[in-house]
């Protein structure tokens, strides 16, 4: 399941932090890159340890925690520490899949990547390509959000970085833990979520009908026997 999780920084709090990183220290990708996804990784990092980098990343995760459709989407337990990237005119990252476990720097704590996650910081009118390409059973999906808009995406599917053709692409790129493990129990529950809140709010209109259908019929057929 693609969702996106839009304005979760305000126009003002994305340009802020946007400013904050074209005055940081960047260092090559590939040094949080696995074997395979080196050899396709062409960008520019904040260093994790970088301070700068630690103030920003706990800024996002203020955010995540106040985004109630994050909450519903991820279901998280665990978040890996947000990191920031930079595409400079003719870089990209070519087509992988993220790592499966990830550990936290200077900690015992690992994190199993259910999700991925990338914030776009930069306004899409400044710079051409760079669209993030998710690939699923249906095809790609070319992403491109404007700036405080995040995408979450599961892990486990092969994704790539257009090269970037005009300017230059700053974004916030993280991993989540499930407390729901597979992405297809997590998209019943977020539907199910999702149509309760319509509901609650009052504005449900036919298509909440339709959605529960849809729920049902998946929940039915997950458990019948025939
Ligand atoms: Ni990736």
């Amino acid at each position: 399941m693609l969702v996106e999780i839009p304005s979760l920084l305000n126009t003002e709090q994305a340009a802020a932090l946007h400013e904050r990183l074209k005055a940081a220290s960047w260092v090559d990708g590939r040094v949080t890159a696995g074997y395979q996804a080196a050899a396709v990784k062409n960008n520019a990092q904040l260093a994790e340890d970088d301070p700068t980098a630690r103030e920003l990343a706990d800024s996002v995760l203020r955010a995540l925690e106040r985004s109630a459709l994050f909450m519903s989407a991820a279901l998280p337990l665990r978040v890996y520490p947000p990191m920031f990237n930079r595409y400079a005119e003719g870089q990209a990252f070519g087509t992988h899949v993220d790592t499966a476990i990830r550990s936290i720097p200077a900690t015992p704590v690992r994190v199993r990547t259910d999700l991925s996650a990338t914030l776009f910081l930069t306004p899409p009118d400044e710079y051409d390509g760079g669209e993030l390409v998710i690939e699923d059973s249906y095809g790609a999906h070319a992403v491109k959000l404007p700036a405080g808009h995040l995408i979450l995406y599961p892990a486990g599917s092969l994704h790539d970085v257009r090269p970037v053709t005009r300017g230059v692409r700053y974004g916030c790129f993280f991993w989540v833990q499930s407390m729901v493990r597979l992405d297809s129990d997590r998209t019943l529950l977020f539907d199910l979520d999702t149509a309760i809140q319509s509901l609650a709010r009052g504005d449900a209109g036919k298509a909440v009908t339709v959605q529960l259908t849809g729920i049902y019929h998946n929940l039915l057929r997950r458990w019948a026997e025939t």
